[in-house]
This record gives C-alpha cells, sequence and structure tokens, in this order.
C-alpha cells in the first residue's frame, strides 16, 4: 500500500503537534507494511489556484503552474492508495496552506455537472486516493472540529476514510500532561496500523485518540491565560516559553493555588501529612495553604489551623522562584523571605510539587 502524508504546519518539528501525532501514525502505518511517503508542505512550493479552468480546457489534466505541486505532489496524490492531510485547525478549519493543496487537486476532475445522490458534482478523471484528515486544535473542546469534519465530510464524501481529530493538542507536550499524552500517541500509531490493514480506524482506537485530556475546563483556561501572560510579561515566544520548560507565573492567589495543586506529584509526597501556608504581601496580599495527606493535596484560602510550615513572602519574590527566575536558597539566606515551622519540608518542594 503506497500513503502519501502530507503536514500543513508551518512549525518544525520538536513544535508541531501536527508533526508530533502524524508521525506516530506513520509509524503505525509502516508498521503495518505501508510505504509511507511523508511531505512536509511547508517545504514545497505549491502557488494559488487562480481559477483559469485551462487545466479543464486547453490541457486537459494539466495545470498553467510549474512548481512543487505540478511536478511532484500531483503525481504523488495520483499513485497514493491513501492520503493524510493532517492540518493544524486554523479559524476552525484547514489551513491555508493545505487548502492551497486540495485546490490545486482541481486537474482531476472533469468539467462536467453530474448528478450523484442527489446533488451535482464533476466527475473524475483520474480514481481518487482514499483520504484522511488528521487535525489538532489549541482549544479542548471536541465541537471546535464541528465545521471542518462536515467539509470533509461533503468533500471527500465516500473517500473518506478516517477522521483523526485531537482537541488540546498543545498539552501533549507538557510533562502535567505526558501520562495521557502517551496514550494518545499510543493511539496514532494504532490508528496507521488499523488505516493499512482495514482502510478505517475502529471506534475503540478513534475514542482513545480524541480521549478529554483536561480534567479542568476552569484550571485548564487558566494556565492557558498564565501561560499568554508570562509570554507577554518576558518578551518570550510560545517556543522560547516552551523550552524553558518552566511554569506559568500565577498572578493572583487562586491561580497560585491551582498551579501548586498541579504541581503536587502524589508519588514524590509518599506518606507526607502536612499543612504548609503561605502569607503573601506586596502585589497579591492574603494568605492560603495546603492539607497534605494520604497522597492527596486541597488547597484553601486564609491561614492554616495548625501549619507545619509557613512561608512569609512577597508574592513577588516566591513568584520568581516558583518559575524558576530565582534561586530559593539563595533567597531565603539573603532573607527576602522567611519561613517558619518544618524545615525540611521546605528542600522537598521541588518533590513534592515538582510535577
Ligand atoms: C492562525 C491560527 C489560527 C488558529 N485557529 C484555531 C482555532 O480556530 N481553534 C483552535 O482550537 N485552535 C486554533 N489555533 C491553534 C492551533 O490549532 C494549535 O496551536 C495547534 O496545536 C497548532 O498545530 P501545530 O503545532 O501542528 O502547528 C490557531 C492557531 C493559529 C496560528
Amino acid at each position: 500500500m503506497k500513503v502519501l502524508a502530507l503536514n500543513s504546519s508551518p512549525r518544525g518539528e520538536g513544535q508541531s503537534k501536527t508533526e508530533l501525532l502524524l508521525s506516530h501514525l506513520v509509524q503505525g502505518m509502516q508498521a503495518a507494511g505501508a510505504h509511507v511517503d511523508v511531505v512536509h508542505l511547508r517545504q514545497q512550493k505549491i502557488k494559488n489556484c487562480i481559477g483559469c479552468f485551462t487545466c479543464w480546457t486547453k490541457t486537459p489534466g494539466v495545470c498553467v503552474h510549474k512548481d512543487d505541486m505540478s511536478a511532484t505532489l500531483l503525481p504523488k496524490f495520483l499513485a497514493a492508495d491513501i492520503v493524510v492531510c493532517a492540518t493544524p485547525l486554523y479559524h476552525f478549519t484547514v489551513n491555508a496552506t493545505l487548502k492551497a493543496f486540495i485546490e490545486r487537486t482541481l486537474p482531476i476532475l472533469q468539467p462536467f455537472l453530474m448528478e450523484y445522490q442527489g446533488r451535482t458534482v464533476h466527475p473524475l478523471r483520474h480514481p481518487h486516493p482514499g483520504m484522511v484528515m488528521l487535525s489538532v486544535a489549541g482549544f479542548h473542546e471536541p465541537s471546535v472540529f464541528d465545521q471542518l469534519s462536515s467539509w470533509a465530510r461533503f468533500i471527500f464524501a465516500k473517500k473518506l476514510l478516517a477522521e483523526l481529530y485531537r482537541p488540546g493538542a498543545e498539552a501533549l507536550t507538557t510533562a502535567y500532561y505526558a501520562p495521557k499524552a502517551q496514550s494518545i500517541l499510543a493511539a496514532a500509531h494504532q490508528a496507521g496500523r488499523e488505516l493499512v490493514q482495514n482502510r478505517q480506524v475502529s471506534a475503540e482506537t478513534l475514542a482513545l485518540f480524541g480521549q478529554k485530556i483536561e480534567e479542568d475546563p476552569i484550571a485548564w483556561r487558566t494556565m492557558g491565560n498564565l501561560m499568554w501572560k508570562s509570554c507577554i510579561a518576558e518578551g518570550l515566544t510560545v517556543k522560547e516559553f516552551a523550552e524553558r520548560g518552566r511554569p506559568p507565573r500565577p498572578d493572583s492567589l487562586e491561580s497560585f493555588m491551582m498551579l501548586m495543586s498541579m504541581g503536587f506529584n502524589p508519588q514524590k509526597a509518599g506518606d507526607t501529612r502536612a499543612s504548609i501556608q503561605f502569607d503573601f504581601s506586596g502585589e497579591v496580599e492574603g494568605a492560603c495553604h495546603f492539607k497534605i495527606a494520604d497522597g492527596t493535596i486541597q488547597a484553601f484560602e486564609g491561614a492554616a489551623a495548625q501549619p507545619s510550615l509557613v512561608v512569609r513572602s512577597p508574592f513577588g519574590v516566591w513568584m520568581d522562584i516558583l518559575t524558576g527566575k530565582s534561586d530559593g536558597q539563595q533567597l531565603f539566606l539573603s532573607k527576602a523571605y522567611t519561613v517558619e515551622g518544618d524545615l525540611a519540608l521546605l528542600m522537598r518542594f521541588d518533590q513534592i510539587f515538582g510535577r
């Protein structure tokens, strides 16, 4: 089986979630014996269709443009048994790069108008390969793909073999979501195998691929907003922020409590029983505390009844430590913040809250 796998993300390897998922799908296809040609459309020259219809009249089946699409990509498309269209979701549909590719497949149609199942269609000039639509989105709701799916089903009709949609895709490369990401990537691999073996993807694999990634939409949005605010405040691109590998900077007591709770590592906490209180001053004032027991954490606003440890710090100072901007030990020695109670607990913060 010959497969043409098109990746239309403009982002490079390491950042592109389209490419990440496509690579696992491709590995699954190869494991099932397919010959897969992966084409990164960002590296190809594909001019826009100019609507001259020359490919329908003067030179039937041949486009006026002399570019990569005419020279290599359209022949590859026609020779493939399956074409995978992998695209980031842009404005709730395929991105312009993939759309340009699809528009340039016009030569494979004939101009004539005919009726098929109650609607007007153009007859094919060449047999059409089976199509797979794979897309990734930033938003976490599965419904973000409704428009794309409706379009893909309409345009590819019975040639559409499978739709693989991954909402909340940016989370796939964050440490916090690593276990779910593993299962999603394994599902992409399995989908590749199934496509080669059965020309379809089972409901079970589709469910694993599209499984819910976020645990709490409010925390999801809060963390997303903190990430954007951190990038803006520090003048970082999203790529630079991700490469730094540090958490986003909380800007309120609520977002601090949320981030600490998400950072809690039950394995590293082990049988720790403790109540940890923070008293903040400066840009954000107030107290909150965390109760840790039996591998769980609970966050509360206000002071604890009997804290094992109290950290008193200007909010900005502690956030600098939390986001790795400043060294906690050095700031402790310079008395930028103070602690009272179980110091050994403070020493284990990196582990207990290191998830
Ligand atoms: C121009 C643009 C438009 C986008 N539109 C949407 C959108 O409509 N819905 C959505 O959930 N995410 C949207 N996103 C986010 C991307 O789908 C998301 O970041 C995705 O992971 C990018 O895929 P990539 O990493 O393979 O490039 C958009 C991103 C860009 C740059």
